[in-house]
């Protein structure tokens, strides 16, 4: 298939456009009466949505046979982990003041808070080891189970969603049936078709059919 270099630079501006309307939205009052609160609910959420659509590069190559969501993979991941460390800073940082005293009691006393800080922790590695020197000084076979804990974390920021909300479970409720979707994929036959049609390279981060958070089955 031709390169389309355009392709990961289009993706990486789709994912970036949730935090431009934010930024719009911050400047010109549109977060309504509590902004901070706004703020973090949907950098969170959008933390989640780049997570799944991460880890659906996978299934859509596997059994659709297309190949371009592996070359945006590795570009979902590093979106996925920006927009949870700016979910992180604004809490940290914005909500809590940088009083880390509060940040731990708040760790130790909410299971929300504490699971969304455990769930940053398993992305962490991830996005660590993104990198073609990650892959390298893992050697390929660890740096893919490691980072099946994509789908762990994903699990985990569910979790955390469900407990954050108090009434309306519409929304944790349908990013949980994607994920439980997600892995049933992942039990079915890899289709024939998409050994060819989505072969990719063997994840090389920095390349096309590169790898990052959520990187678990190279193409082929
Ligand atoms: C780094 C540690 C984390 C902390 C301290 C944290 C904290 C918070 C807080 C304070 C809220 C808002 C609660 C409220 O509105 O009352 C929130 C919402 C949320 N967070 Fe986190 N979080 C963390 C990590 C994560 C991660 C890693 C994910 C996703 C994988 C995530 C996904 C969400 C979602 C989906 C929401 C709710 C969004 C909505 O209501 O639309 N959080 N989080």
């Amino acid at each position: 298939m031709a390169r389309r270099s355009w392709l990961v630079p289009a993706a990486v501006a789709a994912g970036l456009l949730p935090l431009a309307k934010l930024a719009f939205d911050g400047a010109t009052g549109g977060l309504g009466a509590n902004p901070i609160q706004a703020l973090l609910d949907r950098l969170g959420f959008w933390t989640l949505a780049m997570l799944t659509a991460t880890l659906a590069a996978g299934p859509l190559n596997a059994q659709l046979g297309l190949a371009w969501p592996l070359r945006i993979r590795r570009a979902l991941g590093l979106l996925t982990f920006g927009y949870a460390t700016l979910h992180l800073v604004t809490y940290a940082g914005v909500d809590q003041a940088l009083d880390l005293r509060a940040i731990l009691a708040d760790v130790v006393k909410r299971p929300f808070i504490t699971v969304g800080f455990a769930t940053f922790l398993v992305l962490l590695p991830l996005a660590l080891t993104s990198t073609d020197a990650g892959v390298r000084r893992l050697g390929f076979r660890r740096w893919k189970r490691l980072h099946r804990l994509a789908y762990l974390a994903a699990l985990g920021g569910v979790v955390h969603f469900i407990w954050r909300v108090k009434a309306d479970l519409r929304q944790p409720v349908l990013f949980a049936v994607a994920l439980g979707l997600l892995l049933l994929a992942r039990l079915l036959p890899r289709r024939p078709a998409a050994r060819t049609a989505g072969r990719a390279p063997r994840p090389r981060p920095g390349g096309e059919g590169g790898a990052a958070v959520g990187d678990t089955r190279p193409a082929g």
